[in-house]
């Protein structure tokens, strides 16, 4: 290469890289935005999050496995899916990408619209509260304080006792107490952020049933074996519907205010010709956001007696959630591969671990639920080699192929 075809290369290589700053300031000042395309855009006037349908039953489904799922279950999907949605905003790539397409959003801008929306929905049913608790070594990036300036917050994850505590006290304050406690120090050792969502749902029946009606009776939990149960009673107007694709009658109990209803879908009490799905399991089975809308969309107003238990229960996932949540296709975050370079640039972190906690209480007056998820992120390890038990060894020679010796070493 001769003197000016050097230069020419020289200045060809300078321009490139003043090119290539100017593009990068230029795409700073067009798009100071940090978490999506518009961190400002317009909150929808009346959020709607009948989207998240598909999600919810689909993470139903995988936790309860129709046909092979016994005993209660009870969860709070929304719960979850708000967790995970402080994590699509960290995330980016392939990681957003699964994110977005298993919790059912449109785009990054118009889902940090809607969360923002729902936040602050004045007369929401549910009170609900986010928290993204980071290590005080883990520097997320400054925009991000801004965004999501009540969620982010501080922690030091080196005093395992002290995290624990901290993530216990905000989800007890939200739920009222209902729960007490969701972490232990041990499930955040090596954590340096957790993202954490808390609901707390506190309904009065807008149609109250009587205590003196409630008394002892029979409840099936097979065709032939019963237990006794306080069982509510009650005689009014309700909504009512029968649904042939589900197999099931479908009842709405309304709160006060009637913003909130719970509904009831009692399977037919025909048992199936063959006897390895109980009605339930081909009830869940049938169970799809078609099937559900469907059935919702045929209630009218009847005289009805009802006669349904209390009852109360609680439930702690944790290995099953995450399982689940791989199985629907959220999985690079919880591998090596995960981008959650929207908050940390040094792409260090992974999700290691979901951990969900709901408790339900239903009674004459009403009904009191909450629930709880945290998921906690955790450096990405480099790989290790503890040769700390035995092992075998040779010296190799490159340039014949050949081993020149060769042992084992088990006993020091
Ligand atoms: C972001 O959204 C806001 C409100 O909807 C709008 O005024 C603004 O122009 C948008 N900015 C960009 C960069 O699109
Ligand atoms: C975090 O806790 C560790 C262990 O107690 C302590 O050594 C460290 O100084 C703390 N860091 C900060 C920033 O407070
Ligand atoms: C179902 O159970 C009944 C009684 O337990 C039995 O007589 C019948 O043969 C069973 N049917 C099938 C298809 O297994
Ligand atoms: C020996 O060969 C392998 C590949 O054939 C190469 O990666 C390695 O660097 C070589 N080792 C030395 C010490 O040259």
């Amino acid at each position: 290469m001769n003197n000016n075809s050097f230069t020419l290369l020289l200045v060809h290589r300078m321009l490139n890289f003043v090119s290539a700053v100017l593009l990068l300031t230029l795409v700073g000042v067009v798009s100071p935005q940090c978490i999506t395309t518009n961190d400002t855009q317009s909150p929808p006037l009346h959020p709607d999050l009948g989207h998240i349908l598909p999600f919810s039953l689909g993470l139903f489904k995988e936790l309860y496995v129709p046909g092979s799922a016994t005993g209660n279950f009870f969860f709070s999907p929304f719960s979850i899916w708000n967790a995970l949605v402080l994590a699509y905003f960290g995330s980016a790539g392939r990681t957003r990408e699964q994110l977005q397409r298993v919790l059912n959003l449109k785009n990054p801008a118009d889902t940090l619209a809607t969360y923002k929306a729902v936040d602050r929905l004045s007369d929401y049913v549910i009170d609900l509260a986010n928290r993204i608790y980071v290590d005080v070594n883990l520097p997320l990036r400054d925009c991000v304080n801004h965004v999501l300036s009540e969620e982010v917050q501080l922690l030091n994850f080196s005093q395992v006792n002290e995290a624990a505590n901290k993530i216990n006290q905000f989800v007890s304050e939200t739920t009222r107490s209902k729960i007490t406690q969701v972490v232990t120090p041990l499930d955040l050792e090596n954590a340096v952020m957790a993202v954490v969502n808390a609901a707390y749902f506190k309904g009065l029946w807008l149609t109250p049933f009587k205590t003196s009606l409630t008394s002892k009776d029979k409840f099936f939990t097979s065709p032939n074996q019963h237990t006794l149960v306080d069982m509510m009673n009650l005689n009014d107007y309700f909504k009512v519907g029968i649904s042939s694709e589900l197999g099931a009658t479908v009842l709405e109990l309304p709160y006060k205010g009637e913003a909130a209803s719970m509904f009831v879908l009692l399977p037919d009490s025909a048992a199936t010709d063959d006897n390895t799905t109980t009605p339930l399991d081909s009830m869940l089975t049938r169970l799809t956001p078609y099937t559900l809308r469907a059935a919702l969309a045929t209630l009218t107003n009847q005289e009805v007696v009802i006669k349904i238990p209390k009852f109360e229960m609680e439930k702690r996932i944790k290995k099953e959630l995450k399982g689940a949540l791989q199985r629907l296709g959220i999985r690079d975050i919880f591998s090596n591969s995960a981008d959650m370079s929207i908050f940390d640039p040094s792409r260090q972190i992974i999700l290691e671990e979901t951990i969900h906690k709901a408790v339900i209480e239903v009674n004459e007056e009403g009904s009191e639920a909450a629930a709880a998820t945290v998921g906690f992120f955790i450096k990405i390890l480099p790989f290790r080699i503890i040769c700390n038990r035995p092992f075998l060894f040779f010296i190799h020679d490159n340039h014949t192929h050949n081993i020149l010796f060769m042992g084992v070493y088990r006993q020091p």
